[in-house]
């Protein structure tokens, strides 16, 4: 029997498997409640993490990804760190992303991510993906088998931003190899060194000359628009600038997108009938994909430092403070959410949960996110049929197992093995 109270969600590989049951316990003694490790406070109760989340002027993001482990020259003393936030934030792992940014430099970066991800550029990419889906399903689908991760939601969540970007088709391959090399942030027991390290700087070498040949000879296409978009007020990001947008987007948009599609995979593979039932009501698809990023948020903690002494729903919060933003818990908080732990397609609320965030910084992936898990369930129901979880790797239904990806940062499993029958091939 684990004792919650004195364990640690940033070293503990006990809690990967099924955190749930700490978040319930954090909960019940206080929404918003102190933590022993690292000064935390830790936020498990939803209306408190969404007003959190919406305020942008009591809590910096500057620690948004490496959470507790923002290591500040001098310490952060006093009712008020607003300054010293701001003077040396930029010794802080991952500063030059918008993720860790606030106003005004926040909503000047994001501006440029907000011209690309336009509703025209995303019907385009729907087509896309629908044809990128049966492409990675021709890989395997013969074999009835497959590790699903990295046999298909990888690679698709990768290469559905690579289209987004407008890397041409033919570049595809190269940006495959390149891919699956770097460690995830936020692993456990990693005390932040390993967050500094430039997990896609070949990326940026790749993204750098894109842009500059794009504003040396424009052509028309994505890359250009992206190369030649400017700031709100007129003037042109530097290079560098657009190169890191870029990047950031595959950092954000693919392991993310990867474990929702696998935890979609995971509930369709042990509910037969859910197949069944979406696949006769395709319509039902996106209430599904709710429900799954409802119940396995896959961001499954967010942070944010608090600038000056707080209250917030009757809590006292010191200046200095960093606040953990426990999606995966606020999502399942009864007090919104009815028998949160049942997974149901049809709850009528599922949609309004903070998988994505919420306030300025709430992901401008999420429409995307959202079409790739409908297209993907769509394809993938069409093409297979009895999907079912390989009991060589998982075990029997009455003793499932799972491994979950070893980080406190992102909540998603490690692999998924899968078996059905090709469609076509029995009937
Ligand atoms: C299921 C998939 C996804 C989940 C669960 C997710 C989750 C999140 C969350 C929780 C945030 C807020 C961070 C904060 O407030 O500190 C965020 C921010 C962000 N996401 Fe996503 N995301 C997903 C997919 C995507 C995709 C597909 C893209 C783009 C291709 C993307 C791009 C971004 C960017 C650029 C930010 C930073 C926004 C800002 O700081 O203003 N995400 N995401």
């Amino acid at each position: 029997m684990t004792d919650y109270d004195s364990v640690d969600f940033f070293a503990d590989a006990s809690l990967l498997e099924d955190p749930y049951p700490y978040f319930d316990h954090l909960r019940s003694k206080c929404p918003i409640l102190p933590t022993p490790y690292h000064g935390v406070v830790a936020v498990s109760g939803y209306e408190e993490a969404a007003e959190i989340y919406l305020n942008p002027d009591e809590f910096s993001s500057c620690n948004s990804v490496i959470g507790p482990f923002a290591a500040f020259p001098v310490p952060l003393e006093g009712d008020d760190v607003g300054d010293i936030i701001d003077t040396y934030r930029d010794q802080l792992p991952m500063y030059e992303h918008m993720v860790t940014m606030d106003q005004p430099m926040h909503t000047r970066e994001r501006s440029l991510v907000m011209r690309l991800l336009t509703p025209k550029r995303l019907r385009d990419n729907e087509a896309f993906m629908r044809r990128l889906a049966d492409q990675q399903i021709d890989e395997f689908v013969a074999r009835g088998e497959c590790e699903f991760i990295s046999a298909y939601s990888q690679p698709f969540a990768m290469l559905v931003v690579a289209d987004v970007l407008g890397i041409p088709e033919e570049d595809h391959r190269r940006f495959r190899e390149g891919f699956g090399l770097g460690a995830s942030p936020g692993a456990i027991g990693d005390e932040g060194e390993g967050m500094a390290a430039n997990a896609l700087g070949w990326l940026d070498d790749e993204f750098a000359a894109y842009i500059e040949d794009r504003r040396r000879e424009p052509r028309g296409d994505v890359l250009t628009d992206l190369a030649l978009a400017t700031y709100p007020d007129g003037s042109t990001p530097d290079v560098t600038s657009v190169v890191r947008t870029s990047t950031f987007l595959f950092a954000a948009g693919q392991e993310t997108t990867a474990r929702l599609l696998a935890v979609a995979l995971k509930y369709l593979s042990e509910y037969p009938d859910l197949q069944d039932e979406l696949r006769a009501h395709n319509e039902r698809i996106p209430g599904f994909i709710e429900e799954a990023l409802r119940i396995e948020s896959p961001v499954k903690a967010d942070f944010r430092l608090a600038r000056r002494n707080t209250t917030v729903a009757g809590v006292d919060i010191a200046a200095g403070t960093p606040v953990m933003l426990l999606n995966g818990a606020a999502n399942r908080d009864p007090r919104l959410f009815e028998c949160p732990d049942e997974f149901r397609i049809d709850r009528p609320n599922a949609k309004v949960h903070l998988a994505f965030g919420r306030g300025p910084h709430a992901c401008p992936g999420g429409p995307l996110a959202r079409v790739e898990g409908r297209v993907s369930v769509e394809r993938i129901l069409e093409r297979m049929r009895d999907i079912r979880l390989s009991e060589e790797h998982h075990g029997p239904p009455s003793d499932r197992h799972f491994d979950y990806e070893p980080t406190w940062v992102l909540r998603g499993l490690h692999k998924l093995h899968i078996e059905f029958t090709p469609a076509g091939a029995s009937e």
